[in-house]
């Protein structure tokens, strides 16, 4: 039987229970098939994969939160939020555990920060033989659209807690003192039931600071808010949210017992979102290398956008679900892009050519001719071509000039 060695090799890491080895085995497959023209069932084995890595992404399990660390009644469904009393809006937005919760693609640093505050509440009872107790307080911060408020709803999650939200300018009323009394209801509302308090746009309070008129109020408005904060301690779980962490003072800052900085995702996360972003398209690899590269900088919503705005592509063209038909709508997305920062993307949409001689000169991207050539419909023999003559760099000239 053709073939039979690769098949063989699939199963020893089958039984070996070795799911890396496992997709590593099928990948070769997937490249002698190719070359042996079955098209149709390296795409079988391409949506295997997928769905695949699809229940590998099922949300993790939950984790008991002990009921003397996280005191107060259940939270039901019919409780109605606190309001504003002078506008009757709802101070905040409640969200309750759910199995379609995300979870956030992080790089290791932050990922090991969020599931190590997640570990810390499972294991509670060995941190309490040192009378410490799991984080309670937690600082986010970073640029927008890198899933800060994601990770919050994600933690929420893993506890099995409900989730308060409050955008900080939402209490702010245009009353300051109604702003001290917004603040003191939402935290004993909080404090009520068993929840995670989740304060969104935090530096809307350090914002507040400036304003030259109402200084003492404001003074007392934070005030309030910090002494709110320190005995929010004794109930339950507090993250707050914010994009401009140089807004807020020391004393703010020290609040919270550990702060988390999401910044825009390096290349491994970048892979990862697109690759869920792109789903259900079946893009190799490679592909999904090629519009990490393309899109570095790129927050995860902003990725999410390349990626909707792809599939949008796909759909309506009515494209072959083929590598090449996949790029074609990725030069087509970004060509409609106002600004590109990266040279990468820029020169995607200006000179493919010189794209392509890009990519297969830079030895960081790590992808060979062969896969540059299937990834973009060139073929390897185009990409050997092109990558001879450097035309990248050039072209590069006038990225750096404009
Ligand atoms: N790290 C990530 N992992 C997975 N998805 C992400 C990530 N970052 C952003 N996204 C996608 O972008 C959407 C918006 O992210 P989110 O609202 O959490 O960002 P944010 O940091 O809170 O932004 P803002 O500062 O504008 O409020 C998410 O719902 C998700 O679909
Ligand atoms: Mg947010």
């Amino acid at each position: 039987m053709e073939h039979f060695s690769a098949v063989q090799s699939i199963i020893r890491a089958g039984l070996n229970g070795d799911a890396k080895a496992v997709d590593k085995q099928v990948r070769r497959l997937q490249s002698r098939l190719r070359k042996a023209g079955s098209e149709k069932e390296v795409e079988v084995l391409e949506r295997l994969l997928h769905a695949a890595s699809e229940t590998k992404e099922l949300a993790p399990s939950r984790v008991e939160v002990s009921r003397s660390l996280v005191t107060g009644e259940e939270l039901s469904r019919d409780a109605n939020p606190p309001i504003d009393r002078e506008t009757g809006a709802a101070l905040c937005e409640i969200a309750f555990p759910s199995d379609e919760i995300v979870t956030p693609v992080h790089g290791a640093t932050v990922g090991e920060a969020v599931e190590g505050m997640i570990e810390e509440w499972q294991s509670a009872a060995l941190l309490s033989s040192m009378d410490v107790e799991p984080t309670k307080s937690v600082l986010i911060y970073g640029p927008p659209g890198s899933g800060k408020t994601l990770t919050a709803h994600y933690v929420a999650n893993r506890l099995g807690l409900p989730l308060l939200t409050a955008r900080i300018d939402g209490l702010i009323s245009s009353f300051l003192g109604t702003t001290a009394r917004n603040i003191a209801g939402l935290f004993s509302f909080a404090n009520r039931y068993r929840c995670v308090l989740l304060l969104d746009e935090f530096d809307a309070l350090a914002k507040l600071r400036d304003d030259p008129q109402e200084i003492g109020e404001i003074k007392r408005v934070v005030n309030t808010l910090l002494q709110n904060l320190d005995e929010r301690r004794r109930h339950g779980i507090t993250i707050a949210i914010t994009n401009h962490d140089r807004l807020l003072d020391p004393a703010v800052w020290r609040r919270f017992e550990s702060q988390i900085h999401i910044d825009a995702p390096h290349s491994d996360a970048r892979e990862h979102m697109i690759a869920r972003f792109l789903k259900p398209v079946p893009a190799s690899p490679a592909t999904i290398k090629l519009f990490a590269y393309c899109l570095a900088g790129l927050s995860g919503a902003d990725l999410e956008r390349v990626c909707t705005a792809v599939k949008r592509t796909l759909a309506l063209n009515k494209s072959p679900q083929n590598a090449a038909s996949v790029f074609d709508a990725l030069v087509g997305v970004l060509s409609k892009a106002p600004h590109l920062e990266n040279q990468a993307a820029w020169m995607l949409t200006e000179d493919l050519e010189a794209f392509v001689s890009l990519a297969a000169n830079d030895h960081d991207l790590r992808l060979k001719q062969t896969e540059i050539g299937e990834a973009t419909g060139f073929g390897q023999s185009k990409v050997s071509e092109i990558k001879q003559k450097k035309r990248h760099l050039e072209v590069a000239e006038r990225f750096v000039a404009q």
